[in-house]
């Protein structure tokens, strides 16, 4: 296979397809997710390093309408939190071809936006949800707000922003004998749950393998009070692995990145807030098209760019080499 030039998709020398956009908006977040980022917080992208509402809508249009991208999503830090959100995602429902839009939110103030955002063309959210007891939730994340999460998700439903996914990282000690109370939870609700392995990707560099909860260890938790079994539907380029629930059709998913990684099926490429190409999560480099797009750069310049810096994807992740280096800005700087 040739390198790209001038034309066509983002594809790399494994002979992946980029189809799916993850955009961050901000590296901000009004949570403080004890196993993401310090209780101080981080040292914030300054307002002028981050691309503009326009300068966004720019590059999602040049991935869509150039570069074969059809799904679009917002992450963070928090994207609620950007305040052109809804504007942003009323211009890219406005592109043609339309991609899907969704927006992976920890729930604060999605009771409040979701009508907005639905009206502006988003089709979905996932939420994050790791405890259902409310000390708990203070503790994990450092704020007192699990009330709001569960009226965000409640407000995503009767929005109309279907299917509402839960995210939920457990963490050893702290929420590890929730499992089956949340998927009791979801199951009542309607929401997608899946659980999540903790990735070495926190700011504190404090992720250790051997008190990480693995997907078995989830499943067999499940499995104490489910019935599971493998979801007949195609998987695609999902991180999500999923099963049916007691016969279906509810679902439950685990995203396994540690013990059962999914790198050789990825379709995603990534854009930081400050206008950065990640070709993965965990890329150690990333490809500057903020100062091109700033320099004058037109579009066919950008998108070959952006497919250069796709041909370079490694194959994978790394996380079980010996040599593997934790990226330098961590998850809530990426967008998960
Ligand atoms: P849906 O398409 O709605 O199912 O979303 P998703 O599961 O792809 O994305 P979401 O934003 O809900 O992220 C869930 C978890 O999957 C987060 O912890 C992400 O960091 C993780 N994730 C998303 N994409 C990748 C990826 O390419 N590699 C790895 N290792 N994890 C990913
Ligand atoms: N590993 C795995 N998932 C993480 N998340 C945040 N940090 C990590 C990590 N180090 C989760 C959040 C949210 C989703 C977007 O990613 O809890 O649910
Ligand atoms: Fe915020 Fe998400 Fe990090 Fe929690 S995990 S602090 S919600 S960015």
């Amino acid at each position: 296979m040739t390198a790209p030039t001038t034309d066509g998709v983002l594809v790399d020398r494994y002979g992946r397809v980029a189809r799916d956009l993850r955009v961050s908006l901000t590296d901000k977040c009004n949570l403080r997710c004890t196993y993401c980022m310090p209780a101080e917080g981080l040292p914030w992208l300054a307002g002028s390093q981050l691309l503009s509402d326009d300068e966004i809508v720019r590059l999602v249009g040049i991935a869509v309408r150039q570069l074969g991208i059809t799904e679009v999503r917002f992450t963070g830090g928090e994207p609620l939190i950007r305040p052109g959100l809804v504007d942003i995602v009323s211009a890219v429902a406005a592109l043609e071809p339309r991609p899907r839009i969704s927006v992976t939110t920890n729930g604060l103030g999605l009771e409040r936006l979701a009508p907005a955002l639905r009206a502006a063309g988003l089709d979905r959210v996932n939420v994050s949800l790791d405890t259902l007891d409310r000390a708990r939730f203070t503790q994990l994340t450092r704020r007192d707000r699990h009330a709001d999460v569960l009226a965000g998700l409640a407000g995503a439903v009767a929005a109309g922003l279907t299917p509402v996914k839960v995210n939920t990282v457990l963490i050893r000690g702290v929420n590890d004998d929730e499992a089956p109370a949340l998927l009791r939870f979801a199951l009542a609700h309607g929401y997608e749950l899946r659980f999540i392995e903790q990735m070495p990707l926190d700011a504190q560099h404090g992720w250790d393998r051997t008190t990480m909860v693995t997907a078995d260890e989830i499943l067999a938790a499940l499995a104490r009070e489910f019935t599971l079994t493998p979801d007949p539907a195609e998987r695609g380029a999902a991180p999500a692995e999923t099963w049916l629930v007691d016969g279906g059709p509810a679902r439950v998913g685990v995203i396994g990145s540690v013990t059962r990684p999914f790198c050789g099926d990825c379709d995603r490429t990534r854009l930081t807030a400050d206008g950065q190409v990640r070709a993965c999560l965990f890329a150690t480099e990333e490809s500057d098209l903020r100062g091109a797009l700033r320099a004058g750069a037109d579009d066919a310049e950008l998108a070959r760019r952006w497919r250069t810096a796709m041909w370079g994807k490694r194959a994978g992740h790394g996380i079980d080499d010996p040599t593997f280096l934790q990226p330098a800005r961590p998850m809530s700087a990426i967008g998960g």
